[in-house]
């Protein structure tokens, strides 16, 4: 399997910490109720920022990290490393969210900037797969990400972190390709203090964009109901 992170896999930690700065706060909040007593599970869980979040909402719960990218496990394998307390109880599975065996009951699952890997049906499978699996009460949070339809974006700077002596930005552009489809094309560069780039990655990948309204209703086809809160955090339980 070719893996699609392994040139942005050198960068996608640096970058996506701030933005999980932000997040960390709403997806806590839409991980309320998580079941103590059966499996969380991060899918696409990529270098674990969003796993800490989860493995802190049930102090002592048993984590699954799901992660089908080699170049992004290793980053979320060391950082595991790192942490004792959370190398105890996280557990690093090379899988996807379709084909991944899953236990039968589960606690609360993750799946942060990473719905739109998979296409319409996908998407719908694995919706079902977690309705069925999920505790009564426990939470699917997941996030939609912009642009919602299939539109153009103009290229912007994501954002830049600085390193000793460099700075890395990550930026990007996306078309559309396909009817409910964008490919972004993903650049990253490493800077020296006067600005001037020492190097340049492009990375592309195809994202399947959804509309807020058309994912509540899939929730719901799935089993489940569902609300978009802040920064666009969604908020799924089982229907009693
Ligand atoms: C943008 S990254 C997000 C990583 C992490 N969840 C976060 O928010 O920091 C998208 C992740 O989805 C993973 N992914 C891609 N296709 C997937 C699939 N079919 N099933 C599960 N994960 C997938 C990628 O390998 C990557 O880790």
């Amino acid at each position: 399997m070719s893996d699609e992170y392994q040139t942005s896999g050198e960068y996608l930690h640096l970058l996506s910490e701030p933005a999980w700065q932000a997040l960390r706060t709403p997806v806590a909040l839409a991980l309320r109720d998580a079941a103590s007593d059966a499996t969380l599970l991060d899918v696409g869980a990529g270098t674990g920022l969003g796993t800490e979040v989860l493995a802190a909402a049930v102090p002592d719960g048993d984590v699954v990290a799901v992660e089908p990218s080699p170049a992004l496990r290793a980053v979320l394998l060391s950082r595991l490393a790192a942490r004792p307390d959370l190398r105890r109880r996280v557990t690093v599975v090379a899988g996807d969210a379709l084909g991944v065996d899953l236990p039968a009951r589960l606690g609360a699952v993750l799946a942060m900037n990473m719905i739109g890997h998979l296409d319409p049906d996908g998407r719908r499978a694995f919706l079902r797969r977690v309705a069925e699996r999920l505790a009564p009460g426990a939470p699917l949070v997941l996030n939609l990400q912009p642009p919602t339809e299939p539109t153009p974006v103009p290229f912007s700077v994501f954002g830049t972190v600085p390193v000793g002596h460099h700075t890395y930005e990550g930026g990007g552009s996306a078309e559309p390709s396909g009817p409910d489809a964008v490919t972004w094309r993903m650049r990253y560069r490493v800077l020296d203090a006067d600005g001037t780039a020492l190097r340049e990655d492009h990375a592309d990948y195809r994202w399947h964009v959804i509309p807020a309204d058309a994912l509540l209703t899939e929730l719901t086809e799935a089993g489940l109901t569902g609300e978009v809160g802040p920064l666009d955090v969604v908020r799924a339980v089982r229907r009693t």
